[in-house]
């Protein structure tokens, strides 16, 4: 797993609960491990990748985990959010919760994904 601090993110602050943004990152990145392990096109350990990025840019602190595995479908992106989704890998509520812990934070939840890999971006506004 890398971890990257830009620079700029030197002295800023998001307001809120660091217990719960603690939680949510523990969910984003036991999902990619999980999306990792069960990926058929990454067949090697080593070429497995979890990338966490913080940053700030223009008021907005952004955290991102990405990985590379095998993606998140429309069809199931589309159901995330909405509601509990039906997962033989857990309960199926991880992306549902986090989603509302970080609107309650009053940031933004985003989901970028494709057969190459899933990116979820965290953006909170300069507090
Ligand atoms: N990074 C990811 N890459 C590929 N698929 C993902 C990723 N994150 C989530 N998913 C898909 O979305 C589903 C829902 O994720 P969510 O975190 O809401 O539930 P879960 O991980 O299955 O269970 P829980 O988080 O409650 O233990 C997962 O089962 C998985 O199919
Ligand atoms: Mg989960």
């Amino acid at each position: 797993m890398e971890v990257q601090i830009q620079e700029g993110l030197k002295g800023k602050t998001i307001l809120g609960n660091s217990d719960q943004l603690k939680s949510v990152l523990v969910e984003l990145i036991n999902n990619s491990t999980k999306a990792l392990q069960r990926s058929t096109r990454i067949l090697h350990k080593s070429d497995r990748v979890i990338q966490i990025i913080a940053g700030y840019e223009d008021g907005i602190i952004i955290i991102s985990v990405k990985d590379n595995g095998s993606g998140i479908s429309e069809d199931l992106t589309e159901r995330l959010f909405k509601g509990v989704v039906t997962s033989d890998m857990g309960s199926g509520m991880g992306l549902y919760i986090s989603n509302k812990i970080i609107h309650k934070m009053g940031g933004n939840l985003k989901l970028e994904s494709s057969d190459q890999g899933t990116t979820i971006t965290l953006e909170f506004a300069e507090s």
